[in-house]
């Protein structure tokens, strides 16, 4: 076993998952201001300080994803974050896409960004602490029109290259192809598109010789869209997410984590039992280990309970403790 195809399998350590701590400044300000705390860029630092400074957060988290600001900056106990993740065996991963914009073929479509410069990121952010990346590609369900085939073969051409580069650098690649909740479509609808998606990107990464193995897939679970009546049970949630992994993902990947979407922490925990739940059916029907690296479900209650203000910091971190054992419990 290479030594990345061993750190790729190590992030699914029993019970435990990995944290997406990985806004970028223009999205940290958002989910600040969603709770009324203004940004500035110290606010910013002990925003991360609140979640990777909480102690026993090692008992859940075999890795956080970091945004390249936070790999710089050190947490209230004056040692860099990284370091300290490091210490309490934490693995620590980087976002290296830029983000996302129109994409010029299809202006209501999205293309992610960042690959002019990345081998030259990649390796400052290896000597800064980094063992793990991720890119994300976002596509919107628009009716039976969206996403366009070229859409979804840009994006995937793009997650490829990206992949390669961090493989070659020797990070493991962690892979995020986010299907939107956002609108009416049906969950069958969000079932065929990441179908789609992903039987696009393996072909793809396959025709860019990336090496399975130490691959990380990170999807959305298939949902009605939140603005459908329908309200999904977890039970149909799993069906569909694992029916559209298994037929569309292979099996020698070193594994898949869920990304929470927008789901409420309660929402997003439970469809993830019962997709853990299906898998293990009948002595396990999944070739590949399951886990989460969720940022909103981890994160909100926490944010809501901190306010920004320092007297607030161990009731928000005994909150994100809790998220957290709930989180793990389901993957047990
Ligand atoms: O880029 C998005 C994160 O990796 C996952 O975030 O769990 O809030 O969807 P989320």
């Amino acid at each position: 076993m290479t030594d990345l195809v061993a750190t790729a399998r190590s992030l699914f350590a029993p019970g435990k998952g990995i944290l997406a701590a990985d806004e970028s400044v223009h999205t940290a300000t958002e989910r600040l201001a969603a709770h009324n705390i203004t940004t500035s860029a110290e606010m910013r630092r002990q925003y991360r300080d609140l979640f990777i400074g909480t102690i026993g957060i090692e008992q859940y988290l075999s890795g956080v994803i970091l945004f390249s600001e936070t790999l710089l900056e050190k947490g209230n106990d004056k040692k860099l974050f990284s370091a300290s993740l490091t210490k309490r065996g934490i693995m620590t991963g980087v976002k290296v896409d830029l983000g996302t914009e129109p994409f010029p073929a299809s202006q209501h479509e999205l293309i992610t960004q960042g690959l002019l410069d990345l081998p030259e990121r990649i390796a400052k952010y290896k000597k800064q602490g980094a063992v793990f990346t991720k890119w994300r590609t976002v596509f919107c369900i628009d009716g039976g029109t969206l996403p366009s085939a070229q859409a979804i073969h840009e994006n995937a051409k793009r997650l490829a290259s990206y992949a390669k580069d961090s493989q070659t650098a020797g990070l493991v690649p962690i892979l995020e192809s986010e299907v939107l909740f956002k609108g009416k479509h049906s969950r069958t609808r969000a079932r065929t598109v990441i179908e789609e998606t992903l039987q696009t990107l393996f072909s793809v990464l396959d025709e860019h010789a990336v090496d399975r193995a130490s691959i990380i897939l990170k999807t959305s679970m298939a949902l009605s869209g939140d603005a459908n009546e329908k309200k999904d049970l977890p039970e149909e949630v799993a069906e569909d997410t694992l029916a559209a992994l298994l037929k569309s993902v292979p099996r020698q990947i070193a594994g898949i984590v869920f990304l929470s979407g927008g789901q409420t922490p309660d929402q997003a925990t439970d469809n993830l039992s019962a997709i853990c739940q299906l898998s293990k059916k009948d002595g396990g029907t999944t070739p590949w280990p399951i886990s989460f690296s969720f940022a909103r479900a981890l994160q909100e209650e926490a944010l809501s309970s901190w306010k920004g203000k320092e007297e607030n910091i161990s009731v928000a971190r005994a909150a994100f403790l809790a998220r957290l054992a709930k989180v793990s419990a389901v993957l047990i």
